[in-house]
């Protein structure tokens, strides 16, 4: 498509739509971006759908159920926008939800500060937005894949029914980030969107584009770490796409982010159900050593927790970035709560500490802020990480129990950024790699560990009744109790 069609292309890309913008359900895509006065976006999009259904049968959860109960996006504005029911899993309705519009909306930072926020993609910047939501798009279908194989090993109807919400709304992100591609990036933007479906996750030849989102996810462990750790870093990255001068892209993320809530909510009470059974048969057995009794020992939870945040961290990114401080000048990404920051949102000559390994040791320089962007987001996102540790502490405590979970130091397992190549301890010691290599049996899990909780993750599909390795939740699902029949099989 040459240059002059596609940019009548993006100025024909659908107006934002008003402040109610219901969902419509009566579209077989449904949507509230008026997606039918777009004849040909809307059969663009109704030609991809059937491929991502394939997918989802391909790669989607594994396990045959009858139906789930799931939420659905009903209405996107502040009052209530989800309704729950019994869904089969492939008739779920994946569609493309904008928050509510702002026609006032200025840009909050960088060189077009104070401008109206852009409803189509300026041509300058086209090749980096287009780039910024294939990546994003990209890890959304990948954690479906990673965690294909859960359902068969769930501890209960009550969380396989969390995992598969997950899934469905990971698998509506993957719609978020293609819509974006077909309204506004015009062939490019629809080879993308195939190439999404087309990579996958582990795949030799043809990998997901992120480390992480290549990691197996092997054991409701690593699950409840996943969704802790690495959701949150997608918080953190659409936390600052929500920021975009780009306006579809900008109200795409804040409506992805309200149903990450539901994400981080799995991965928080998920890890805290596991360490309250942990706890609780430390204190009947009085022994850390409790594989024989059925629970997961906290030194393998650290060592748990301990690689998924180093992966997690990874993400982010190297600290020091001139393409982060490029996308921020530029206005592609903001910060982290940008608006609610008391500085000029420019950053010019502005600097920050960063810290480093040099002749051994951790130090600290000074750097220009504009171009430590990730290590900023990195920041909000370990101090974030932390209230979720200092939760789960609370459980042990509450148990009578002296022994605690703690972060790894920030150096410590890293592959990206200033920390790759240095060995630096969970304590933030930097050693040799002899050293390093011989402890690291007791820091990250070893094929023995992994294998030790996969033998205790045995399916339990009676409703209200909770495999051995972790507590009950405190509640049930939207207000239903913990023994409703969550999820529904075949007869
Ligand atoms: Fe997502
Ligand atoms: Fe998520």
């Amino acid at each position: 498509m040459s240059v002059s069609t596609e940019q009548t292309r993006t100025g024909t890309a659908p107006e934002p739509t008003g402040p109610t913008s219901p969902i419509d359900y009566a579209q077989k895509i449904p949507n509230n971006v008026d997606l039918a006065t777009d004849r040909r976006l809307q059969r663009a999009l109704e030609g991809w759908q059937p491929k991502f259904i394939d997918w989802w049968q391909q790669l989607g959860p594994a396990i045959p159920t009858r139906d789930v109960y799931l939420r659905t996006a009903v209405a996107v504005g502040r009052d209530g926008w989800a309704h729950f029911d019994y869904v089969p899993m492939e008739e779920y309705r994946w569609g493309i939800f904008l928050a509510e519009a702002d026609p006032d909306r200025t840009i909050a930072f960088g060189d077009h500060k104070g401008e109206p926020a852009w409803q189509t993609v300026p041509g300058e910047y086209r090749a980096d937005l287009l780039r910024l939501i294939t990546v994003q798009g990209d890890t959304e279908p990948a954690s479906v894949e990673q965690q294909r194989q859960l359902g068969a090993t769930a501890p209960s109807l009550y969380d396989m029914r969390n995992l598969f919400q997950v899934n469905v709304e990971e698998g509506r992100h993957l719609w978020a980030m293609v819509y974006l591609l077909h309204a506004f990036f015009g062939r490019e933007g629809r080879e993308e969107a195939e190439q999404l479906l087309k990579r996958n996750s582990g795949d030799a030849d043809s990998p997901r584009i992120l480390g992480a989102f290549n990691e197996d996810t092997t054991d409701w462990l690593q699950f409840f770490m996943f969704t802790y750790f690495t959701d949150r870093d997608g918080k953190y990255q659409l936390g600052t796409l929500k920021e975009s001068a780009f306006d579809p892209l900008a109200r795409t993320c804040e409506f992805m982010l309200k149903e990450e809530a539901h994400h981080m909510f799995v991965g928080t009470t998920g890890v805290q159900r596991t360490v309250e059974r942990t706890a609780q048969l430390m204190q009947e057995h009085g022994t850390e050593d409790i594989w024989a009794f059925g629970g997961i020992p906290l030194a393998v939870i650290q060592k748990y927790l301990n690689f998924q945040f180093a992966v997690s961290m990874d993400l982010f990114g190297s600290e020091q970035s001139s393409n982060a401080g490029k996308y921020y000048t530029s206005g592609l990404k903001g910060r982290w709560g940008e608006t609610k920051r008391k500085d000029d949102h420019v950053l010019h000559g502005a600097t920050r500490t960063m810290r480093t390994v040099e002749g051994g040791a951790i130090v600290e320089r000074q750097v220009p802020l504009l171009n430590a962007l990730n290590l900023d987001l990195r920041d909000e996102y370990v101090a974030d990480c932390e209230n979720g540790v200092r939760r789960w502490n609370q459980a042990l405590e509450d148990a009578g129990l002296s022994e605690r979970l703690t972060l790894p130091h920030e150096g410590f397992f890293r592959k990206v950024g200033t920390y790759a190549g240095h060995c630096v301890t969970p304590e933030g010691e930097v050693v040799e790699a002899e050293e390093f290599a011989a402890k690291l049996t007791d820091w990250v899990p070893t094929p023995e560990d992994r294998a030790a909780v996969a033998a205790l993750m045995v399916p339990v599909y009676e409703p209200g009744e909770f495999a051995g390795w972790i507590a009950a939740p405190p509640q049930g699902i939207n207000q239903q109790s913990v023994e409703f029949d969550y999820v529904r099989f075949e007869s």
